[in-house]
Parts: structure tokens; C-alpha cells; sequence
């Protein structure tokens, strides 16, 4: 394979963006967002464990977050390094949000947060997790890892609960190989926010020097021609050895880094940032042509934007009706380097890993959801007639 898409749509860097400097990274963000302010942090993952840290802090005799069954890895890391414990709830059926139903059950006088997930730049139902949450006393804390730049009536997600974060990591919109991003509405939270960080958060030159090699790294190797070897390979390789969770990436270990970010890394995305909201655009406007000729395919649910919302594209997210049918399409999709991929693998109590931290619970649609999702990615990169070779695979898979 001499050329391969990436399995999301992250901007690429230009080599000038590498050049030393200082910038307010932060603050620019902030301004193009609209909102008042951003608190940077080395990760969202990171960004969790401040914010979950602080709203303890204000409410110490509330210790239980509730998320979605179907999320990142990290999310449950992150809870279990706040100190807190994690409350599951059940997807609604056939989608990636949180079962109303079951969040109204869930929340009670121990509830610190609810966690609405604005998976794949879609726009989460924040309003449903206020209710509740405003009912028990709690936060209501948006994970927008995937959704820098979405949108609901014209306003950033993560103001439209008490607080959100969103991730900088690798495949997201803007990267600086790791980072993220925690906003608040609320004046009592962001002080709460600074002093946590504060309490938790150090300067750590190792870190400083991994991550700004990493984000050289991914500067030079982003792109088709490269990854087939920086992508394309481990995937491949993680796939032959059967082991779906290491192919996605699932595979995280304990450790949270929880350190400063460096001028320079800031400077790198203050460089790449002005380039973002046309790319937004861009890919944007890809996405709505390529829903569309998905929803042509019986079977097929492809999420999309409801009236007031401007989500993101990074990849479009889909299901098929059944297991074996969507385990079909990907035999020869996923190793294929089209950029079709999954999102998370298991449900959360099903990684090996998190047992220890996470309860098995009777998670029906979560589970479905894990294995009947693939995704596409929305990168320029994956030309037209490549997309509709993936349709017609899509197409064969679910007859
Ligand atoms: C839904 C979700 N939450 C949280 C995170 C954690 O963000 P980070 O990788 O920046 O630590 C991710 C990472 O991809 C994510 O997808």
C-alpha cells in the first residue's frame, strides 16, 4: 500500500508551524470559539481529572460520575483517578447518547457529574443530563473530546452544561500531540479549575521533550504517503494478532501525565490554529454529501446534526443492523487502508483492563452499539471514488 488515509480528520501541521516562539494558545482559541475563557491542560483526560477534582472539592459528599457505557477508556481512567467512582448508564437504542430513561434512575444525592459525550463531533442531548442533574444537586461536566468546534444555537459545546473539555490528542481537529482544553461557564468552577490545576498539575521537562518529538513526528508522518507505516502497519499487525483493542488504540495504561504544556508546543498550535475553521468547513461540507449517500444504503443509521446543531466531522459514525453483518463489512474494509475503522471497542466493563475499576452491568444497547459501529474517516485525503468503493462494500456487507 503505497498510500493511506488517516482514520480521522485531523488538520495537518506545516513545517513552518515548527518554528520557536510563544503564543497565547489558549486565549486564541478561546476568542475563535467565543467564550471567555480556556484552562489548557497536557490531555482531555487530564482536563477530566482537574475538573472532577475541583467540583469534589466543592461537593465533597457527592463521589459518583455518571457516563455513557459506550465511551473512551480514558473517561473511566480518569474517574478512578479523581478519587470518584463510575455509575454506568445504557446508550438509547441504536445511538451513541445516554438512555434518558436510565439517567433519570441513575441520578441521586451521590451524584457529583453527569458526563453527556459529544462522540465523533456530534452534538449530545446536554439538556436531558441538566434536568437530571439540576434535580440531584449535581454538575453536569460535557466530554467534547472529539468536538472542538461544534456548535448548538451558535453557542460552543461545553457552555451548554456547567463545564466541558476538549481533547488535543492525535486525530482530533487541532492537535499538539497531546492536549486539552477545560471551559466553564460558571465563575465559581473556573476558580476552582485554576486551583486545582494548580494543586495537580507540574512542570515536567521529560514530558516537555517526548511530546514536542511526538508532535515533529506526527508533523512529518501525517501524511498519505507516510501513513502506511506509522498507521497502516501497527494497525495491521494488531489486527492479524486478533487484537481489536490495540488496532484502535483502547490499549491505555494506569498512568494519567498531568503536566504543563510547553510555549513552544503552544506556539506550534497558535501557528496551525487560523487554519482550523476553514478546514472545519471543508470537511464539513464532505461529511453532509457523504451522509447522504449513506442513508441511500438499507440498514445503514448514519449520525448527523439536529436542527441548532454545527457538530464536527472528524470521521462519520455508523451502524449496521446486526453483528455479523457489520463484522462482514469490516473483513475487508478495515485492513483495506481506506480509513474505515472502529470507534471504542468494547462497552466499558468488557476491556480486560478496567475490570478492577469498572462494574459489570446489564448494558444492552451499549454493547449493541460496540458491535454494530464502524466508522469512516472524513479526511480529505479519501477521495470520492474511493468513499464509494466503502459504500459498495457497505452496500454488498448488508444485503
Ligand atoms: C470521548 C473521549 N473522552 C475523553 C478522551 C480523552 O482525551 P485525551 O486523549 O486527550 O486524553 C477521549 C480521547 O480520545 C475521547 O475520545
Amino acid at each position: 500500500m503505497s498510500r493511506e488515509p488517516p482514520p480521522t480528520a485531523g488538520l495537518p501541521l506545516r513545517l513552518s508551524d515548527l518554528w520557536p516562539g510563544r503564543a497565547p494558545f489558549a486565549d486564541q482559541v478561546a476568542t475563535w470559539l467565543g467564550v471567555e475563557q480556556l484552562q489548557l491542560e497536557c490531555s482531555g483526560t487530564s482536563a477530566m481529572v482537574v475538573a472532577l477534582k475541583a467540583m469534589h472539592g466543592l461537593r465533597p459528599q457527592r463521589d459518583e460520575v455518571i457516563v455513557p457505557a459506550w465511551t473512551c477508556p480514558l473517561v473511566a481512567l480518569a474517574i478512578h483517578r479523581a478519587g470518584l467512582k463510575l455509575r454506568l448508564c445504557d446508550l438509547a437504542p441504536n445511538h451513541f447518547d445516554m438512555d434518558v430513561a436510565q439517567l433519570c434512575t441513575l441520578g441521586n444525592s451521590r451524584t457529583l457529574a453527569i458526563v453527556p459525550t459529544h462522540l465523533a463531533g456530534r452534538v449530545a442531548d446536554v439538556n436531558a443530563a441538566l434536568d437530571v442533574a439540576h434535580r440531584v444537586g449535581a454538575y453536569v461536566l460535557e466530554d467534547a473530546a472529539q468536538a472542538l468546534g461544534a456548535r448548538q444555537n451558535g453557542q460552543s459545546v461545553g457552555l451548554l452544561g456547567d463545564a466541558g473539555f476538549f481533547s488535543l490528542a492525535v486525530g482530533k481537529g487541532l492537535t499538539l500531540f497531546e492536549g486539552g482544553l477545560l471551559l466553564t461557564r460558571d465563575p465559581v468552577l473556573r476558580s476552582a479549575f485554576a486551583a486545582s490545576h494548580q494543586a495537580n498539575v507540574h512542570a515536567d521537562a521529560k514530558m516537555d521533550w517526548q511530546r514536542a518529538l511526538e508532535l515533529i513526528g506526527y508533523a512529518l508522518a501525517y501524511r498519505p504517503s507516510l501513513l502506511p507505516l506509522a498507521y497502516g502497519r501497527p494497525l495491521r499487525k494488531a489486527l492479524a494478532a486478533n487484537d481489536p483493542v490495540a488496532a484502535v488504540g483502547d490499549d491505555f495504561g494506569p498512568d494519567i501525565p498531568m503536566h504543563t504544556v510547553s510555549d513552544w508546543r503552544q506556539a506550534v498550535g497558535a501557528r496551525a490554529l487560523p487554519r482550523l475553521p476553514a478546514f472545519l468547513e471543508v470537511t464539513r461540507m464532505q461529511a453532509l454529501r457523504r451522509v447522504e449517500r449513506l442513508r441511500r444504503i438499507p440498514g445503514v443509521t448514519v449520525f448527523d446534526d439536529a436542527p441548532g446543531q454545527q457538530g464536527v466531522w472528524p470521521f462519520l459514525l455508523l451502524t449496521l443492523p446486526d453483528h455479523a453483518r457489520r463484522d462482514a463489512a469490516l473483513k475487508t474494509l478495515w485492513t483495506a487502508g481506506l480509513g474505515v475503522s472502529r470507534l471504542f471497542i468494547h462497552a466499558l466493563p468488557d476491556y480486560g483492563y478496567l475490570r478492577d475499576i469498572v462494574a459489570d452491568a446489564q448494558l444492552p444497547n451499549a454493547r449493541a452499539f460496540a458491535a454494530r459501529s464502524l466508522t469512516i474517516t472524513n479526511s480529505p485525503w479519501l477521495d470520492e471514488a474511493t468513499f464509494e468503493a466503502i459504500c459498495v462494500e457497505l452496500e454488498r456487507a448488508t444485503i
